[in-house]
């Protein structure tokens, strides 16, 4: 099968085009004839050594794809040949075909294409583990979260506000703040042109509960001076560096809780949990439009370096699909 394969980790990294065997689904798995792929940033991360995959999961990349289950492994109850499916994946999403297990594999919902659904699992998984399981967003709570216009953001914009919670995002420009309104925002910062804890501090919002960060680096000791009494900060990625220079004291004084995580590490019972919730709680409220997944754009299977060019730009809102 063809797939797209990462050389030489490091600054000298290149995605190449690679035949691999198709995999044999073992006890528990699908074969999926994969659709369409989803990009995302810890893909680009991969490449330069820094996201690697966990053991028993393929070299080349892809946390998420959606597609037509071909065959089955034995023991699997949950779906039948020519079931349409998602999949969260530990790799291996960049191909012709892939394997995944049963409980992390989803019935695909029958009002999304398959580039939409490609969209979901990464960072649907993430965002409900992290804002809701870790973070426990509750109705009426205020979340701000970085990054409004990334695929997480405009993921976790959608669903904090669809489970009752005020939604505060920063952005990087005019454009991006004005569809980050569209998506259900009630406050979007732009913080090229503003400083986003003055903005916060000025609004009706004053101060945040729950924190979803991306950034790191100095936006730590910010979160901090907006951070609520016992207020959650969960980092989930440090863009602008992880070593920070810090005063705890307000960490102290407000009782708050700074924590993290990272998804594709964790064992298949820790996923499980979360794409039982997926199923029950999100699922649902994609199948009746009240949230969905925001598509920039599609490249090919075979135009994965452009695709991550254009991620790396910044210049995106929302997802970018790879499809064949
Ligand atoms: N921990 C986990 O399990 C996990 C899982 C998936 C993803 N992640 C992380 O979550 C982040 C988003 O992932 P994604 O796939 O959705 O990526 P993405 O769509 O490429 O989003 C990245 C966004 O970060 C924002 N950004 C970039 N540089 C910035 C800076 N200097 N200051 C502030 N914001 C900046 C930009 O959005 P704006 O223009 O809106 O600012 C950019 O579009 C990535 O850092 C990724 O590594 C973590």
């Amino acid at each position: 099968m063809f797939v797209i394969d990462i050389l030489d980790h490091g600054k000298n990294n290149k995605l190449i085009h690679a035949n691999k065997d198709v995999p044999i689904p073992g006890d528990g798995d699908v074969l999926i004839d994969i659709k369409a792929s989803g990009v995302n940033r810890p893909d680009i991360l991969q490449r330069y050594g820094l996201h690697p995959p966990p053991p028993g999961s393929p070299s080349h990349p892809g946390l998420e794809v959606s597609g037509i289950v071909m065959d089955l492994g034995k023991n699997v109850k949950k779906f039948k040949k020519g079931d349409h499916v998602i999949a969260l994946l530990g790799g291996g999403g960049y191909a012709e075909y892939c394997i995944s297990n049963q409980y992390l594999t989803l019935p695909m919902p029958d009002n999304l294409t398959f580039v939409e659904a490609a969209a979901i699992p990464e960072t649907y998984f993430t965002v409900w583990n992290n804002v809701f399981r870790i973070g426990n967003l509750v109705k009426n709570e205020t979340i701000l979260i970085h990054g409004g216009s990334s695929g997480i953001g405009t993921t976790a914009i959608q669903i904090a506000k669809e489970f009752g919670a005020h939604v505060i995002t920063t952005t990087s420009e005019k454009e991006k703040v004005e569809k980050c309104y569209e998506l259900g925002a009630d406050l979007v910062v732009n913080y090229n042109s503003h400083d986003f804890v003055e903005e916060i501090k000025s609004s009706e919002f004053n101060e945040v509960n729950l924190i979803l960060d991306i950034v790191a680096g100095d936006y730590t000791s910010r979160n901090y001076e907006l951070a609520a009494m016992y207020a959650r900060i969960i980092q989930i990625a440090y863009i602008k560096g992880s070593n920070v220079n810090l005063d705890l004291s307000p960490l102290m004084r407000k009782s708050l809780i700074h924590t993290g995580s990272v998804l594709r590490p964790k064992n298949l019972s820790y996923k499980t949990a979360i794409s039982i919730d997926i199923e029950k709680y999100i699922l649902p409220k994609i199948r009746n439009n009240k949230i969905r997944p925001i598509i920039h754009s599609t490249f090919d299977l075979r135009e994965a370096d452009a695709a991550h060019s254009l991620m790396k730009s910044g210049r995106h809102f929302g997802k970018i699909i790879l499809t064949q």
